[in-house]
């Protein structure tokens, strides 16, 4: 029997951890700040909802979903955020409350992808989505909200590029004038686009396949297709992005992967980091149409997007922000463990972090211990200290050493750490 992880799926161990705790702080503090409110949906949805939403014909819905049935409901791991947020939006009638609602989500999706650097079968994203707004003003707020998170992670080297799908009559448009396009060429597309030719041939201009590419190049350009409302609605959303001065490139040729998209779409993309072809740290755009196809008895603008997490972290050059300043508390024999274990409990209630040596070892080990640990003091109790009511500090950088009263040890070791921070010397 193998009991290894999953293929694709990755243990995240606790050294690792403080990088995703410092990315996801920064995502919710800028969220937060530009009015989002965070939601939290189940990771296992009904799978007409995935397979409504997203579209059959895309390789997320044809391909990678994973998809089981228990107590004779047909279930699905979300393979990504928007669909189950817009329909706890729907279910809970949010749309009654709020003219406006901006959510966001952290948390794990599931694509059955072949594995590779910067993309996994469980990766995790972080998301948001607008109700309610038709933009374009909200669609460039959002992009340039993305590029201010991504640039306070100190990630160099953003492409933000844009395209606009039109509205769904456009889509139709462009539709017959790809596939009239493509007709000639049909016997040479890849065996994947020969498939997508029938269902779903807008996903041929999203294909990898350099065959592929090379025949889409001359392609007619969905913009040449837009009607002028849509026209006018992406003019809108690339001069809030020039009043913002954020730079982008428009791509004619995007298209995403996800059927619900209309008019806005975007990616933001780095040459940053570790990353090589997985290049896409985040992706969006407007769905005007979903929350109808989802049963709501008007239409409800919305427009958002998500970020894969691991790519982020693989983007990120800064060194990771230090461990928080802890200090050990150790105990020298059996007797003194009560003791350590109150003086532990004392410092912690004070806001202080206090790792208790459970062990009763002898100093030379302990102190072993504390300087591998990384903890800034050492407090040590044993059978003299006990004695005296007494603590000695020891502080671990510079080989220093107090015996403190145990009645002030707390204040003591709270002053210490707070000089420490401030970088004064400490005796
Ligand atoms: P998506 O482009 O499918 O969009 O995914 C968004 C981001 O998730 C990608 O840019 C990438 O960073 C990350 N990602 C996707 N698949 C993987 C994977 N297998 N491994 C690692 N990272 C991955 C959506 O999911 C839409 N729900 C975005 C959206 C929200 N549109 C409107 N609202």
């Amino acid at each position: 029997m193998n009991l290894r992880a999953v293929k694709g799926m990755n243990d995240i161990l606790p050294e690792e951890i403080g990088r995703w705790h410092q990315v996801e702080a920064a995502y919710r503090r800028t969220l937060e700040r530009c009015g989002f409110r965070e939601v939290r949906t189940p990771v296992v949805e009904a799978t007409p909802l995935f397979v409504r939403s997203l579209g059959e014909g895309t390789d997320v819905v044809d391909k990678e979903m994973y998809t089981f049935q228990r107590h004779h409901d047909d279930l699905t791991l979300r393979p990504e955020g928007t669909a189950g947020a817009a329909r706890a939006y729907l279910e809970h009638g949010v749309q009654n409350r709020e003219p406006v609602t901006r959510w966001y989500y952290v948390g794990p999706m599931f694509r059955g992808e072949r594995p590779a650097r910067g993309r996994y079968r469980q990766f995790y994203q972080a998301g948001a989505e607008v109700y309610g707004d038709p933009g374009p003003v909200s669609d460039a707020d959002m992009i340039d909200m993305l590029v201010g998170w991504l640039g306070e992670l100190g990630i160099g080297g953003l492409e933000v590029v844009v395209n606009s799908l039109g509205s769904a009559e456009t889509r139709t448009r462009y539709r017959e004038a790809l596939v009239t396009y493509l007709t000639p060429h049909r016997a040479e597309l890849s065996e994947d686009s020969q498939q997508r030719f029938e269902r779903n041939p807008l996903r041929i201009l999203d294909s990898k396949n350099a065959r592929d590419q090379a025949l889409c190049a001359d392609a007619p350009s969905l913009l040449d297709c837009l009607d002028p409302e849509d026209r006018a609605h992406f003019d809108g959303v690339l001069q809030a992005l020039d009043a913002l001065g954020t730079r982008y490139r428009i791509e004619p040729r995007l298209v995403r992967g996800l059927d619900y998209y209309t008019r806005t779409l975007f990616e933001i993309r780095t040459t940053s980091g570790e990353l090589g072809a997985q290049s896409a740290l985040c992706g969006g755009g407007r769905y005007d149409g979903l929350c109808r196809s989802l049963g709501s008895s008007h239409d409800v603008p919305c427009i958002g997007f998500a970020a894969g997490l691991e790519r982020i972290l693989l983007a990120m050059t800064a060194p990771p922000t230090p461990p928080n300043p802890f200090v050990m508390v150790a105990p020298i024999g059996e007797e003194a463990a009560a003791a350590a274990l109150v003086l532990a409990r004392d410092l912690r209630r004070a806001g202080v972090e206090a790792h208790l040596e459970s062990k009763g070892q002898r100093l030379k080990a302990i102190l072993r211990r504390a300087d591998s640990s990384g903890a800034t003091l050492c407090l040590l109790l044993g059978e003299e200290e006990l004695a005296n009511q007494r603590v000695r500090v020891k502080q671990l950088a510079q080989r220093t050493e107090e015996d403190v009263p145990r009645a002030n040890a707390v204040t003591h070791v709270v002053a210490q750490l707070a000089a420490i921070a401030r970088g004064a010397s400490v005796p």
